[in-house]
């Protein structure tokens, strides 16, 4: 059994360092893409504080889309094309994507209308696009670059549970981050 307490958000970096400790222990041991995500989209929900959205996207082999996948919170938008809304936009340039304030943001999809911020990650496994990792709050300017650095750390320990490895990611090879007020 797993207890999950929301984590105490004045320290984000020891916050992120304990998150990516309890994602290593969920995940190990574990290669199965489904699974991985479903438990990372509910360790993440649950330990992260004021988030309404916690979930994946994953592309669709076949057409290249965004498909809706494992995730926590109410029913999100199926299909995002590569480049559409924020989730797209991510996945398209390849970096995090922080966005202060989703009403701002051209394209932006609303899934859920209680969502004001949001920060998507891309999930890449050396050159392949796996899918995206998305958060959703109801706070504006919810996430800031501290958030995008240990989501692109957890980002790095499920590629190499999904991939049969162990990981000692650190975050220096992760992403860049562009960050949209
Ligand atoms: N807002 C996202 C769509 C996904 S939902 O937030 C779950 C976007 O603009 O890509």
């Amino acid at each position: 059994m797993h207890t999950l307490e929301p984590l105490p958000v004045a320290d984000k970096p020891a916050a992120y360092a304990e998150l990516a400790r309890s994602l290593r222990a969920l995940l190990e041991g574990e290669p199965d893409l489904i699974a991985c995500a479903a438990n990372m989209a509910a360790l993440l929900y649950w330990s992260l504080p004021d988030l309404n959205w916690a979930g994946f996207y994953l592309v669709e082999p076949r057409t290249g889309d965004l498909l809706l996948g494992p995730f926590q919170g109410k029913p999100g938008c199926v299909r995002i094309p590569i480049g559409r809304g924020v989730c797209g936009t991510a996945a398209g340039r390849r970096e995090t994507v922080v966005v202060a304030d989703v009403h701002a943001f051209e394209g932006h999809i609303a899934c859920d209308s209680a969502s004001n911020s949001e920060v998507v990650v891309p999930i890449l496994d050396g050159e392949r696009l796996i899918g995206v990792l998305d958060l959703d709050s109801p706070v504006p300017a919810r996430f800031d670059g501290e958030d995008a650095r240990g989501l692109e750390v957890l980002v790095q320990v499920f590629v190499a549970a999904i991939r049969g490895r162990s990981s000692g990611a650190s975050g220096r090879d992760a992403a860049s981050t562009s960050l949209v007020s």
